[in-house]
């Protein structure tokens, strides 16, 4: 096991100023600039989470996993080496972009893009949410989790597991359609070193964005209920209602980015204790709440 958490997340975007609305007047993140004028949200003392980058299409473009230090870096660049994966390694400038001393980029058997980091700087200005959000539970646990679109799904979590070292947490099978004869949803849920229950899952499911949803976790209910007002207030398409997760507990809602993909906002996530966890499945996705409704242009 050597990934130790999910560092950030980069995404395109035509509208920064969209995405500022929503991160920073609803959600109640951080925001700074990047060097080359990025949107930087912050939710701890890292120098950012999100990268909202100006782009003339709107979508994903990568997540940046950490790595304990060199000595990972180097066993890591090792391993994908001898499994003849392509690696393209970042540029100095690329790497301060990123607030980290060296990183890679690679993709999974599903095209999705990860970068794999080691270093990364610390801001040293204090986290202050503008919106009263008491703070968020990150710092090395990770931002939160990435649910990635997988059309090769066994060969990805192969891929996740055998070079990567991520580890299964469970894994649900869930209806998808009132009809029997349509087959369930298989979802998997990993973990790297940090405690958070996954930190990534990977559905077998179309996402034309790149991503199918990315996951926060604010210190107290109270912030969840808040920062779903203030997205109600501002117009965005909820995309789930208030609910709590079967299988990590996660007590939250999920609103429509201008990604195309939704951000999950939650409070109360399971931490297990590795050395003592057994993986299960899950037959049902929630225990109760998480009422799903479409966007407002495919509504019939
Ligand atoms: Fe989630």
């Amino acid at each position: 096991m050597s990934i130790c958490s999910l560092g950030y997340i980069r995404i395109a975007a035509t509208d920064l100023n969209d995405w500022r609305r929503l991160g920073v007047d609803a959600l109640g993140l951080m925001p700074s600039e990047g060097p080359s004028g990025q949107l930087h949200l912050r939710t701890d003392d890292r120098p950012f989470r999100f990268s909202i980058e100006s782009a003339e299409r709107n979508g994903f473009i990568a997540a940046g996993w950490e790595l304990g230090g060199p000595a990972q870096f180097a066993d890591c660049l090792a391993v994908l080496e001898r499994a003849g994966i392509k690696v393209q390694r970042g540029s100095a400038e690329d790497a301060r972009a990123r607030s980290v001393t060296d990183f890679i980029t690679i993709f999974d058997p599903s095209g999705n893009c990860l970068e794999l980091y080691y270093g990364r700087f610390r801001s040293y200005q204090p986290f202050v949410s503008q919106q009263g959000v008491s703070g968020f539970v990150a710092g090395d646990l990770g931002m939160g989790h990435v649910v990635l679109p997988a059309a090769q799904l066994e060969a990805t979590h192969q891929f996740y597991k055998n070079l990567l070292g991520f580890d299964d947490t469970d894994e649900m099978r869930i209806p998808i359609s009132p009809d029997p004869t349509v087959p369930l949803l298989q979802i998997l849920f990993m973990h790297c070193i940090s405690r958070r229950h996954h930190s990534l899952a990977l559905a077998p499911m179309p996402a034309p964005s790149g991503l199918v949803h990315a996951m926060i976790e604010a210190r107290t209910i109270d912030d969840v209920g808040r920062a779903l007002e203030r997205c109600i207030v501002q117009g965005r398409h909820i995309s789930s209602s208030f609910g709590r997760h079967s299988n990590d507990n996660m007590l939250s809602f999920y609103v429509a980015t201008p990604g195309g993909f939704d951000i999950e906002f939650g409070c109360d996530g399971l931490m297990p204790d590795w050395s003592t966890w057994v993986p299960t499945r899950s037959l049902v996705p929630d225990l109760w709440g998480h009422a799903w409704a479409p966007p407002p242009a495919t509504r019939s």
